[in-house]
């Protein structure tokens, strides 16, 4: 099988992954409840996995680190907990569901008032874009770093300074970008980070990670047993378990930690460096085929390993199906950000998705691009 669906999930996992699960199933109780070894065990894997995050994202000093199920779990801890009542959202037109929907929802039960900014011709979003959409009110702006669907990578730095310039909290979807490259968030500053740990981190499915700068003012979405406090009735005020209510994934948590320290090994400039040049081979090629449309950005600046694009007149799920057939595992349709469509004109077809991850070869790239020319021959 060739699969090059890495931006829905990771797919192989790493040994290491599969090992760590395996030896948590083995060892881990319940972490941050009991005081036995079983729970010990528990409670070192969270914290490992918790340092392991810190480090590959340089979030040390500033940062706490709360573990989610999946990014849209993180996003809907920070979207909710950020705003209330009439406060005013800003957002992008490239966002994904998991963005969008939570916001909606609050549009309705809370009077959220929403602006959302669309890309420049290349698809990117402008800071200058952001700036303008500011308010009196606004009380976040959402911006992904990469689009799960053009695989652009968008100016986030200086969106976040725009931010910062205003005395707004800035929330980063790093969905597309964590572990496929560098994001160092002692230098970015964001207040904060959503991400899965499913995709570019290699971990298991179940697993997300919220980045919460020092000083962000977030309420509790979800309440329960914290393994603290047991009298309070309100959640801990600390970070994580202001948070983190419940029974944790530590098996899937283990495992993730065991991805993150594989990735550090690696280096993610070297997985990022590696990417890039599976997707320009790919590119140099597909550009060729005709009547191809493709979505990317025009400057390979801006370009990660995400590419879509369509054959016209072809429906992008027969190119799919087709390429499925063959063992090759591509997404097609359109990728869970509707407004994207709106902008590439795709919200009658949506489009055909290749996403690369550190394994994909470029013998993977030349049989994929073999295949389509036949099924479309
Ligand atoms: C940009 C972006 N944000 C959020 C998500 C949601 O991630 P998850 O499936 O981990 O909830 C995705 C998933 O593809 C995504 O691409």
């Amino acid at each position: 099988m060739i699969y090059l669906d890495n931006a829905a999930t990771m797919f192989p996992r790493p040994d290491c992954v599969k090992d760590a699960v395996l030896h948590a199933l083995d060892m881990a109780g319940n972490p941050g409840r009991s005081a036995h070894e079983a729970a010990f065990a528990a409670d070192e894997m969270m914290e490992q996995t918790r340092q392991s995050l810190c480090r590959l994202f340089h979030a040390e000093e500033d940062y706490a680190c709360v573990f989610a199920q999946n990014a849209t779990d993180a996003l809907n801890m920070a979207i909710p907990g950020s705003l209330n009542e009439g406060d005013h959202a800003v957002t992008t037109m490239m966002e994904h569901n998991s963005v969008l929907r939570p916001l909606y929802a609050l549009q309705k039960t809370r009077n959220v008032e929403l602006t959302i900014v669309p890309p420049d011709e290349m698809g990117i979003i402008r800071p200058a874009q952001i700036e303008k959409a500011l308010q009196k009110n606004t009380k976040l702006v959402i911006v992904t770093h990469v689009s799960n669907v053009t695989g652009a990578i968008m100016p986030v730095q200086e969106i976040i300074n725009v931010c910062r310039r205003h005395g707004i909290p800035c929330l980063i979807d790093a969905s597309q970008a964590a572990g496929h490259m560098a994001v160092d968030l002692q230098s970015l500053q964001a207040d904060l980070v959503a991400m899965p740990g499913h995709k570019g981190l290699c971990g298991p499915q179940g697993t997300g990670v919220l980045f919460v700068k020092n000083g962000t003012d977030l309420s509790p979405t979800r309440f329960g047993g914290t393994g603290i406090l047991t009298f309070s009735q309100e959640m801990p005020q600390e970070y994580p378990s202001h948070l983190e209510a419940g029974t944790q994934n530590v098996h899937g948590i283990a495992g993730l930690g065991a991805g993150v320290r594989m990735l550090q090994e690696k280096g993610v400039e070297n997985i990022a460096a590696h990417e890039k040049e599976l997707t320009e081979h790919l590119l140099s090629e597909l550009t060729n085929f005709p009547d191809v449309v493709i979505y990317s950005p025009q400057d390979a600046a801006y370009r990660s390993g995400v590419v879509s694009f369509n054959i016209a007149s072809i429906d992008p799920s027969h190119i799919a199906n087709a390429l499925a057939q063959e063992h090759i595992c591509v997404r097609a349709g359109f990728h869970c950000a509707p407004l994207a469509h709106k902008c590439m004109n795709t919200t009658h077809c949506g489009a055909v998705r290749v996403s690369f991850s550190m394994f994909n070869t470029h013998d993977e790239v030349d049989s994929f691009l073999s295949t389509l020319r036949r099924i479309i021959r």
